[in-house]
């Protein structure tokens, strides 16, 4: 049986060492090539509604689609100072919970107002960068599952996902192009875990990495930062990509639980080691070494303080709220031994596992619910 090393590169899922040894030296490419190892798949079934959940969520997907460019309000001023002030400031001095302990002999020890709110500043344009790159992974993973999904319905469904991904890296590009001071390349550990996704050639494994891990992540962050920013145009941007990621989720748990079925022990075995290993790097990512590097800060020292942090270990927790359902609702948690309740039990997320699962739960992110409940819940 596979262990952490081989898995995860490194035994202590919590090593900061390791963690921070993967950097990114692609910064300055333009471009970055990826093997996507598939077989194109035709069908010449095209009965439409053998998969009547599938096809209900492409009917959906018709009527849903909304315009990046006329729908979200882009002449809002945004005062990025104001921003920070009452998002990342209002609770701690920093935002991160760090200026809550003792700073003597540490970096931060004489950081004045300016460099804390510089680092809200860079924290914020770190973030909403590395939502545009994980959107592009979802733009090309979707064009992939276009390509190597077997059932039509599917294809159909995957073809609206393509719109929606496309979409949202325009609206996260434009905001940080017209809102923001600056944006930072691909953080390594995001891109490691999509270029494992893209590099693998069976189809579900593109659903499991993509709509169950990396969406169902999406999902919760978007979800997190929707309910506590105050800037309105962000506010609304999340709550119209939300609405589509919703469907994303369901789409990967209403496939997958199909295909799921029936596979073996091994080949489920393996579902839970990639699962494991994309849930580790996930984590890793929301270390954010990137902005401790701008910052000028020992990047160690900063992210072992920002580890420890209640704040941190909360936001980290709520990550998992999705993924840990449908994980379950997949039987990914309890096949052979329970190997993947074991490792969520151990990153402290296993609580999530009766929380409600993605494969319905999209009807009510929709935005015509919004519309319905009035602009207050916005
Ligand atoms: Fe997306
Ligand atoms: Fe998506």
């Amino acid at each position: 049986m596979a262990d952490n090393a081989q898995l995860i590169g490194r035994d202590d899922v919590d090593d900061v060492e390791a963690i921070l040894s993967i950097v990114n030296t692609e910064v300055d490419e333009l471009v970055h090539v990826v093997e996507d190892n598939a077989d194109a798949i035709f069908t010449w079934d095209y009965e439409k509604g053998a998969r009547p959940a599938l096809d209900r969520l492409y009917e959906k997907a018709k009527t849903s689609q909304w315009n990046g460019s006329t729908d979200l309000p882009w002449d809002t001023e945004v005062d990025l100072e104001k921003v920070v002030a009452q998002n990342f400031l209002q609770n701690s001095a920093d935002g991160f919970g760090i200026a809550d302990f003792d700073l003597v002999g540490t970096p931060f020890e004489k950081w004045n107002d300016k460099q804390w709110m510089e680092l809200g500043i860079e924290s914020n344009n770190w973030t909403l960068s590395q939502f545009m790159h994980g959107e592009q992974g979802a733009l090309i993973c979707t064009a992939k599952i276009v390509e190597t999904v077997p059932w039509i319905d599917a294809k159909y469904y995957a073809a609206t996902q393509v719109m929606d991904e496309a979409r949202h890296v325009e609206v996260f590009a434009r905001y940080l192009d017209e809102k923001l001071t600056g944006h930072y390349p691909v953080n390594t550990h995001l891109r490691l875990l999509l270029d494992d996704i893209v590099n693998d050639s069976r189809w579900d494994m593109t659903y499991l990495g993509m709509q169950i891990m990396v969406e169902g992540l999406a999902l919760a962050a978007f979800g997190f930062i929707h309910t506590m920013t105050t800037e309105p145009l962000l506010k609304q941007l999340l709550r119209y990509v939300m609405s589509d990621e919703a469907r994303h989720v369901a789409f990967g748990v209403l496939s997958l639980q199909e295909y799921y079925v029936n596979l073996t022990d091994a080949e489920m075995f393996e579902r839970q080691q990639f699962a494991y290993e994309a849930s580790v790097r996930m984590r890793d990512r929301f270390l954010q070494q990137e902005v401790w590097e701008r910052m000028g800060v020992d990047v160690k020292t900063a992210v072992e303080l920002v580890i420890n942090t209640p704040a941190r270990k909360l936001f980290q927790m709520m990550l998992f709220s999705k993924i840990v359902p449908n994980c379950k609702k997949l039987g990914l948690l309890d096949r052979n031994d329970q190997w993947l309740r074991r490792r969520f039990e151990e990153l402290g997320v296993i609580q999530f596992e009766d929380w409600v699962d993605t494969g319905e739960e999209y009807e009510s992110f929709a935005i015509e619910e919004l519309a319905r409940s009035g602009a207050a819940t916005l």
